[in-house]
């Protein structure tokens, strides 16, 4: 299993921060917000990544993550989205070369949680597995639309719904099959000129290659000013209140 992080766009609900480096470098409590990704994919047992980059700030990612050696990554590499803001499966259709026909563990870069997914890594065996979460924001996500016959079956999913018809929010983190990056060729862009990882996920839902697992613990987006500063208190609690018990660093 292969790891793809998602790191491009423009982060533009985050200006004037993102002026001065990318979304996904900014701080996260006490570490660049890319390290937390990066735990998830490595707690997983993947140890071979790429980190898809874009914008005028993507050197800086070197800078901070050199060759990975030090998050535990055997194999780190970059890949770079010509259209800064093509969207989320636009970047991932980057990687193609690198997933060389296995199966990928896919998370956004913004995405920051506790969760351990080794279980659901180790026990993929085909089509898309999604992350789902319970929100209290439902507009702010890609929303599940469950079954009314059988509920636990999701029969699409709707991008930042008015009306949504679940508080099931799809998180930024699935795993793929090799199919994806044909599929992902099929998708043409959205109204606000993306291809969304929504459609991808649909495409999988209407070829019944779709399964789903709730992302156990705490999970946040860090992409506007009021989620970025909720999941720094959140971090910075759990490994204050840690250091201050226990007297253990970091993330341990
Ligand atoms: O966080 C989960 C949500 O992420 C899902 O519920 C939504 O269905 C999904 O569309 C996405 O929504 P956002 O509005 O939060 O997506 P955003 O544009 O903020 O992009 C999230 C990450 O995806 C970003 O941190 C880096 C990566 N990305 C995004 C775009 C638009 C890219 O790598 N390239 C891109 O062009």
């Amino acid at each position: 299993m292969k790891g793809i992080i998602l790191a491009g766009g423009l982060g533009t609900r985050l200006y004037p921060l993102t002026h001065a480096t990318n979304k996904h470098l900014l701080p996260v409590f006490d570490k660049p917000m890319i390290y937390y990704p990066i735990r998830t994919l490595v707690r997983a047992g993947i140890r071979d990544i790429m980190v898809v980059v874009s914008g005028p700030h993507s050197g800086d990612f070197i800078r901070v993550l050199k060759n990975g050696k030090e998050f535990g990554i055997k194999h780190l590499e970059y890949a770079y989205q010509d259209a800064p803001d093509g969207g989320i499966a636009d970047a991932l259709v980057k990687a193609e070369s690198f997933a060389d026909n296995q199966p990928v563990t896919v998370i956004l870069g913004d995405n920051c949680t506790d969760a351990n997914i080794g279980k659901e890594v180790r026990s993929f065996k085909g089509g898309a597995l999604v992350f789902l979460k319970k929100v209290d924001d439902p507009n702010r996500f890609g929303i599940a639309e469950f079954d009314k016959k059988d509920s636990s079956k999701v029969i699409g999913i709707v991008e930042k719904p008015k009306k949504p018809k679940s508080n099931f929010a799809q998180t930024g983190v699935y795993i793929y099959d090799n199919k994806v990056f044909n599929y992902i060729k099929k998708i043409k862009p959205s109204a606000r000129g993306q291809l969304e990882i929504t459609d991808l996920n649909n495409i999988y839902i209407n070829a019944k290659k779709f399964n789903w697992a709730e992302l156990k613990g705490f999970w946040s987006d860090a992409g506007t000013f009021e989620s970025l500063y909720k999941t720094s208190v959140y971090w910075a609690r759990k490994i204050l209140g840690k250091r201050n018990e226990r007297n253990l660093t970091r993330f341990d």
